[in-house]
């Protein structure tokens, strides 16, 4: 049997930077993972230049069934914390958009970032190792039968895009511990709509500013046209609220004047509705759109009334999913393991001394645009100054 202080499962995002702390605080680490490589999701995340963190961050961009649940996380590792660090190792960095940070160069540093943390740490990172088994034996967790430690972090994230090594282990490891999971779903995830609904299926690849709306939730962000419905930052986000059957409205002109199809016909009153939309619209999307509203006329036939009703409608054109993608290309897992069960200061479980779950394996999930991440390193880093 060999011994460490502390078993971590998962080389992802969560188990590197806790593994990192935790040796680096004097406890011997063991570092598990099944795959052949540490921080997969992190390398491809970003478009490959990893949006580590979001300096927005506030315990407002998070899903839980408990939107209280963040708060102490977050504040005693905040985004600031990370920042630092990534500045301590030189790395280069940008602000996109909204607060997003990306690296100017690669995901990669960012790996290799947390590798050298582990190392300071003298973590011991088993790769291509599976996890057959886990017990408990005399207050001490046993995992594959020959490695103990008194405590046992579970960081295998959630089964979103599983051809990336992505599994619902926590969820297993969890019902064994008599620990409840709130049903998980796939969320940041493009949405589908029934072929009568697929009116722009001719559109795919076109994207336009909107502001997609769920009850009193909205975010302003561009939207994707995708052949099987929509995508897009607008859509993703919204996705991660939206539940079988719900309506969502889609704002398609949200920075056009209040009148300013009026204003088109006052000015070009021989153009016609295609060439109106052209102005604020993608040239494929304006044509679709005209062809849907079937008026091909010259704006100055069209009385101002069904001008008004056109640019109500495209204002709020109502549509109901009819599913998800899937978790084959959701960018993350909303629901997991129910908060309830754990300590928000410690991320440790209440009912097993010693037994951790932190990142993406917990009920809590960010809005697009690095909190994910942030999410990851906050939950891991007070998991690491708790130990037994
Ligand atoms: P993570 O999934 O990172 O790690 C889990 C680890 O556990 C993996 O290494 C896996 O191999 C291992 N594992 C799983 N099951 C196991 C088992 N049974 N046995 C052994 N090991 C097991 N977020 C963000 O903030 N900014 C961004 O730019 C992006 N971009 C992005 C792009 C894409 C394409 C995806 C899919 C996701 C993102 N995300 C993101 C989300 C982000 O990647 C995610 O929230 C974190 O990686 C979660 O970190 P965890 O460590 O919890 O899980």
């Amino acid at each position: 049997m060999q011994e460490f202080d502390v078993i971590i499962l998962g080389a992802g995002a969560a188990g590197l930077m806790c593994a990192a702390q935790s040796g680096q605080l004097g406890r011997r680490v063991l570092l598990i993972d099944h795959a052949e490589k540490a921080g997969k999701k992190i390398l491809i995340s970003g478009g490959g230049r990893c949006n580590f963190t979001n300096i927005r961050t506030s315990p407002d961009q998070f899903l839980s069934q408990n939107p209280h649940f963040v708060k102490s996380a977050l504040k005693q590792y905040t985004a600031q914390d990370f920042i630092n660090l990534v500045n301590q190792y030189g790395i280069a960095w940008h602000e996109k958009t909204l607060g997003q940070l990306f690296c100017d160069g690669s995901a990669r540093q960012i790996v290799s970032m947390l590798l050298s943390e582990c190392e300071k740490g003298s973590v011991d990172l088993r790769l291509n190792t599976p996890i057959t088994n886990v017990s408990m034996t005399d207050g001490q967790y046993v995992v594959n039968q020959a490695l103990r430690a008194p405590n046992l972090i579970v960081a295998t994230g959630g089964p979103s895009i599983p051809k990336m090594g992505s599994t619902g282990f926590a969820y297993e490891l969890a019902k064994q511990f008599e620990i409840n999971v709130i049903a998980p779903r796939p969320a940041l995830v493009p949405l589908t709509l029934r072929d009568d609904d697929k009116l722009f299926k001719s559109l795919s690849g076109v994207s336009t500013e909107t502001i997609a709306k769920l009850g009193k939730v909205e975010f302003k962000e561009a939207s994707l046209f995708t052949h099987k419905g929509l995508s897009g930052p607008a859509i993703l986000q919204i996705s991660s609220y939206w539940r079988e059957g719900e309506k969502i409205a889609l704002n398609l002109t949200p920075n056009a004047d209040e009148n300013w199809l009026i204003e088109s016909k006052r000015r070009k009153p021989r153009s016609n509705l295609k060439s109106a939309l052209s102005e604020i619209f993608p040239n494929r999307l304006a044509e679709a759109l005209s062809q849907r509203i079937v008026n091909r006329t010259e704006l100055a036939n069209i009385p101002d009334k069904s001008l008004k009703e056109i640019m109500t409608q495209l204002r709020n054109w109502i549509f109901a999913p009819n599913g998800t993608e899937g978790f084959a290309k959701a960018e993350v897992t909303a629901g997991g393991i129910d908060t309830n069960a754990l300590s928000s200061k410690t991320m440790e479980t209440k009912n097993h001394s010693g037994l951790f779950f932190i990142g993406e394996a917990v009920d809590v999930t960010g809005w697009l645009g690095g909190y994910n991440f942030q999410w990851a390193w906050s939950s891991a880093w007070v998991a690491s100054q708790n130990l037994r």
